[in-house]
């Protein structure tokens, strides 16, 4: 037998590309690859890549210029690039890094064990196409190997919103659900792995609308479903957007027992103006609205967000109001971004704010966001939560895991397992972790 080949990913953006390393990594497992964490290993390097921000992109290419040594020194290394940066520039980026052998898009991965021959036959291969066939349909897993006690599992992918800042709808394409019993499969084999916890992904996770007995499904009776399965404890969803955060939905994070206090709800802007030229379809008033109403329906739910600024145009008043609508809410995370211009996209030709301006607009958001974040998480001191241990921590006897409100939470001499869930006291707050003991 001959010894198998390594492959080392390397995996950037979402968790979308998260959940597409693991299937990219078992399509090639076909072709006799295992994986690596070590570079020199390797005979094969993929960068699953991300196009949502100028510098996430160019870093693709500072990083494949780095694999130049790597690759005089072992002939045979195959470089690919997978994710969004090649589905955004294709054949464009062997033109720029002619060390590139195999360009795959985030709908074509069921199609890397024919390109990686066809690499070793020594010709380049390329395929960004959006195929007819379901990708998931090929990227069967391998066998029943052991898992973390919390996976990713994608139920939608794509998004038709084409908001006018964003690569996303260019990138996966248009808006798909997967059919039901699919997922269902899917969640009960990774239950059988030792799974407790599942993340459903989508980039518009919430306006799933996936195929199932009696017609099309809601994420919330998708949820209800998974709800069932016995094994499974924790359910979460991302990314979700507020005009598709339906009754049923919302109604289930007060009723659902599995179903996690926590709620990903970007908001982008909190000034009219801004979004009605972001084309989000909301206003800052309509969200305001419905977190009220998910709020009433469970009121410890943690809230997170996105919030670009110096979108174009964007201005002094506008910006307030973005701060204004981040102080009414008081967010548990959320995450700050400064505007990035996409080419293709129609903000890209718009009058674009200075960028220091935009500079000191991003601190002062994120110097609200820390502290919003920072009380919330101070607050949970004294209280017990429950907490699903992931894996051990950095000292002797200590174990890390997620709260319910998906906090980082530490406990010394924790007598349980990876997998446990567990009633934790906690009882100081950190940066960016709580620790607790046992109860
Ligand atoms: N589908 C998700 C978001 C996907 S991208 C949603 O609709 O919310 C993740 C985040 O990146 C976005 O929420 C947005 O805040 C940010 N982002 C997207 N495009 C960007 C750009 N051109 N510049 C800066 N931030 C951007
Ligand atoms: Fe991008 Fe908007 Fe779609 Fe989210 S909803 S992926 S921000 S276009
Ligand atoms: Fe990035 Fe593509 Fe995800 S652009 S954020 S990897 S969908």
């Amino acid at each position: 037998m001959t010894a198998p080949k390594k492959l080392y990913v390397k995996t950037y953006g979402c968790q979308m590309n998260v959940y597409d390393s693991e299937r990219m990594a078992e399509a090639l497992g076909e072709q006799g690859y295992e994986p690596t964490n070590t570079l020199d290993d390797a005979d094969m390097i993929l960068l699953n890549t991300c196009h949502i921000r100028e510098k996430a992109a160019e870093k693709v290419y500072s990083e494949l210029g780095r694999f130049k040594g790597l690759k005089a020194a072992k002939p045979d290394l195959k470089l690919g690039v997978a994710g969004c940066v090649a589905q955004a520039e294709g054949a464009e980026i062997m033109r720029r890094q002619p060390l590139v052998d195999l360009v795959v898009g985030p709908q074509s991965y069921h199609r890397l064990p024919e390109m990686e021959t066809k690499t070793r036959q020594g010709e380049k291969a390329l395929d960004t196409d959006f195929p007819e066939e379901d990708k998931f349909e090929h990227l069967k897993s391998r066998p029943k190997a052991r898992r973390a006690p919390a996976a990713f599992l994608t139920v939608q992918e794509g998004c038709d919103k084409f908001c006018a800042f964003c690569v996303v709808p260019y990138t996966r394409g248009a808006e798909v659900s997967r059919p039901v019993d699919r997922i269902l499969t899917e969640a009960r084999d990774l239950v059988e792995r030792g799974v407790r916890e599942i993340t459903l992904l989508g980039q518009n996770v919430n306006a799933y609308h996936g195929m199932g007995e009696g017609g099309s499904w809601s994420l919330a009776k998708l949820i209800w479903a998974l709800n069932d399965i016995d094994g499974l404890e924790r359910i979460r969803f991302t990314t979700s957007h507020p005009n598709d955060m339906g009754d049923d939905l919302i109604e289930a994070h007060g009723t659902c027992e599995k179903l996690m206090p926590y709620l990903h709800l970007p908001v982008q802007s909190g000034s009219d103006h801004i979004l009605k030229r972001m084309n989000r379809k909301h206003t800052a008033e309509s969200y305001l609205r419905l977190i009220e109403r998910i709020r009433a329906a469970r009121p410890d739910i943690l809230l997170s967000g996105d919030f670009i600024v110096g979108f174009p145009e964007e201005s002094d008043a506008d910006f307030e109001a973005t701060m204004a609508l981040v102080e009414e809410v008081e967010y548990g995370y959320a995450y700050s971004f400064k505007y990035s211009k996409r080419p293709g996209t129609p903000a890209a030709e718009r009058p674009q704010v200075d960028p220091d301006v935009a500079d000191e607009r991003l601190q002062r958001l994120q110097a609200l966001i820390t502290r919003q974040q920072r009380k919330i998480q101070d607050e949970m001191v004294g209280r017990t939560v429950k907490v699903l241990f992931e894996k051990p921590g950095k000292y002797e006897g200590q174990m890390v895991g997620k709260s319910d409100y998906l906090h980082a939470v530490h406990v010394a001499d924790a007598q349980v397992s990876v997998g446990d869930i567990a009633p934790v006291r906690i009882i100081s707050s950190g940066s960016n972790s709580l620790a607790g003991e046992l109860i």
